[in-house]
């Protein structure tokens, strides 16, 4: 059936412009109101994290150190240290320094630390947080065991668990999951195979009994508020933070960033998949082509007999170590690896933390002050 106007919009019933006009709120009204909803949106996630904002600084492996997160809890989100690469002694440090910049800034916020899953020492790890009364804990980069979260949580702290699925956000939540993040395709690092939006519909109408931060892809207000509406309670961003004046990204690996669209940020190609590549997604260079000769010479050699399969795939799995670091610390653009998500195009300057906090707001609040109707008055 084909929809059309109804016969009643006559232009009696219409105002006219003018008075239209007129009957508009005052737009520092509708800011109010755009505000007090902005805060009771993501009201739940801003309790669970003791902030601001509900918006959680996504851990990036050898940049989310000190400098960085504090700078995001100190402008009103929420640090999260990644220790992914580092041992118990230094990310001991590293929250002693986190805590003491803190103080220098004016007192304490919370902040959170970031463990891999399947990092050797993991135990221990969770063990220095929580000496050091981490207050939340998040665990990624695979499926975290029922003990570990166990541990995380007997030790007094929140437990933060990335949910790929519904079954499985279900299951961690079974398991004491705290909190949820779920994150689309679209982000850097490490990714699964499904998209941000399709991930949002899947999880967020069905559980409700954590709070669920959305992640991948979001770069501006206007996406966060669409995530709350969904039943977000907050947002994780990591590509958005890497050109913030305070992270120690080499200038090198800003630059790329700044000049990059979003079609530049690709999954890491495979080539065949008796060779399967764990996806990350990057800004493509040299590396990545090097990478995609380098299994095919592989597959070549496999073929003519020369090595087994898992010869193969331990050279495969070997190519990127320590390439991130290469790239994001030292500055080799060429062959280190450009982790970073498609809103990599969104990213336009080097800026604080503070005013990509605000400016996201910002476009948040202004988003929803859009949306006050105007009085009807007929
Ligand atoms: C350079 C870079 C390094 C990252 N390193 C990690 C990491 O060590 N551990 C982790 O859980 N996620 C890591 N991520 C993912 C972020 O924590 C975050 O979830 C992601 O960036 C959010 O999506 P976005 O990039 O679209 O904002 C990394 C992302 C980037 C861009």
């Amino acid at each position: 059936m084909v929809w059309t106007r109804p016969e009643t919009a006559t232009s009696e019933r219409r105002l006219p412009m003018k008075d239209a006009t007129e009957q508009l709120p005052d737009e520092g009204l509708a800011q109010a109101w755009a505000r007090t909803r902005l805060n009771e949106l993501w009201a739940r996630g801003r309790a669970f994290l003791g902030t601001e904002v509900a918006v959680l600084g996504g851990a990036m492996s050898w940049i989310s150190e000190r400098h960085l997160v504090a700078a995001l809890s100190q402008a009103g989100g929420f640090g999260v240290l990644a220790a992914g690469s580092m041992p118990p002694a230094l990310l001991d440090a590293e929250i002693k320094a986190t805590r003491a910049l803190l103080e220098e800034g004016g007192g304490q916020k919370p902040f959170g630390v970031n463990l891999i899953t399947m990092h050797p020492e993991l135990d221990t790890l969770i063990d220095v947080c929580l000496a050091n009364q981490v207050s939340h804990v998040v665990l990624a980069g695979g499926l975290p065991s029922a003990a570990a979260i166990r541990r995380v949580k007997e030790g007094g702290a929140r437990c933060v668990c990335f949910a790929p699925a519904l079954a499985l956000a279900r299951k961690l939540v079974r398991s004491g999951a705290d909190a949820l993040v779920i994150e689309g395709t679209e982000a850097g690092g490490h990714i699964g195979p499904v998209s941000t939006t399709v991930l949002a519909q899947e999880i967020l109408p069905e559980v409700h009994d954590v709070p669920v931060f959305v992640a991948g892809g979001i770069g501006r207000g206007e996406s966060i508020v669409s995530f709350l509406e969904m039943g977000a309670a907050g947002v994780q961003l990591g590509t958005r933070f890497v050109c913030a004046t305070e992270c120690i990204a080499h200038p090198n690996f800003k630059k790329v960033f700044l000049r990059a669209s979003a079609r530049d940020a690709q999954p890491t190609p495979q080539v065949d998949p008796r060779f399967p590549v764990i996806p990350v997604r990057a800004l493509v260079n040299k590396g990545t082509q090097a990478f995609v000769e380098m299994q095919r010479q592989v597959v070549n050699r496999f073929q003519a007999g020369e090595i087994d399969q898992k010869t193969g795939q331990l050279e495969i799995e070997h190519f990127w170590a320590g390439a991130l670091r290469r790239a994001v610390i030292e500055g080799d653009i060429e062959t280190g690896s450009l982790m970073a998500g498609q809103s990599v195009g969104l990213v336009t300057r080097e800026q604080p933390v503070a005013d990509i906090i605000e400016e996201l707001c910002e476009q948040a609040v202004n988003t929803l002050a859009r949306r006050v109707p105007p009085p009807l008055s007929f």
